[in-house]
């Protein structure tokens, strides 16, 4: 990993805050934003240490989302995949930038190839399987290469930032399964933290 950074959560949001509001095509925005996610993952106080960890309670307990910025146009939070944690293949319906601050994470991209005119059906391709490293960063692009799974095969929590263009709790997205060419939509419950 590259020089350690004392650019904090504030700084970013900040930055983040003044290029969203400069509405940016989708290319302008990660290529100007994934530097500041960059050096906010390269700061090893980035997360308070509170939100490194698994809830430990409720429905995933070996599984952690802390919210840790929300404003109009920008979400940020901290997720955290205990050992064998992971999620079903889904999409997101906003831009995304996940960097990884802790650990390594086993994520797998999809492209749907059907015609989307099918209730409840959808054919989903495996496109690539990536170990994702502390340090590097994922971008999903609304509506063109946004479908992943995620899996932690390792035996220590995966931390990774992730930062939206939408607030994700109770935004309607999809859940698919590719084996049976089906799916079908699912929102997101409240953070651990709040
Ligand atoms: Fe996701």
């Amino acid at each position: 990993m590259a020089t350690p950074t004392t650019y904090g959560l504030e700084e970013f949001v900040a930055d983040m805050q003044e290029l969203v509001r400069s509405r940016p095509d989708q290319g302008t925005l990660f290529d100007r934003g994934s530097p500041y996610l960059d050096r906010l993952i390269r700061n090893p106080n980035a997360i308070p240490e509170e939100f490194r960890h698994p809830s430990g309670r409720g429905r995933r307990p070996n599984h952690g989302s802390w919210a840790l910025h929300r404003s109009d146009g920008l979400f940020v939070s901290s997720v955290v995949w205990g050992p064998g944690d992971g999620i079903d293949p889904h999409d997101h319906q906003t831009w995304g930038m996940i960097g990884i601050f802790q650990n390594a994470i086993q994520e797998t991209r999809y492209r749907r190839t059907d015609r989307r005119d099918r209730e409840g059906y959808a054919v989903l391709e495996k496109d690539r399987a990536m170990l994702m490293k502390p340090g590097e960063i994922s971008l999903l692009v609304p509506g063109e290469d946004e479908i992943h799974r995620m899996d932690n095969f390792s035996d220590r929590p995966a931390v990774e930032i992730h930062v939206y263009g939408k607030d994700l709790v109770g935004l309607p997205r999809h859940m698919y399964d590719p084996a049976n060419s089906a799916m079908k939509g699912f929102k997101s419950d409240k953070f651990d933290n709040c």
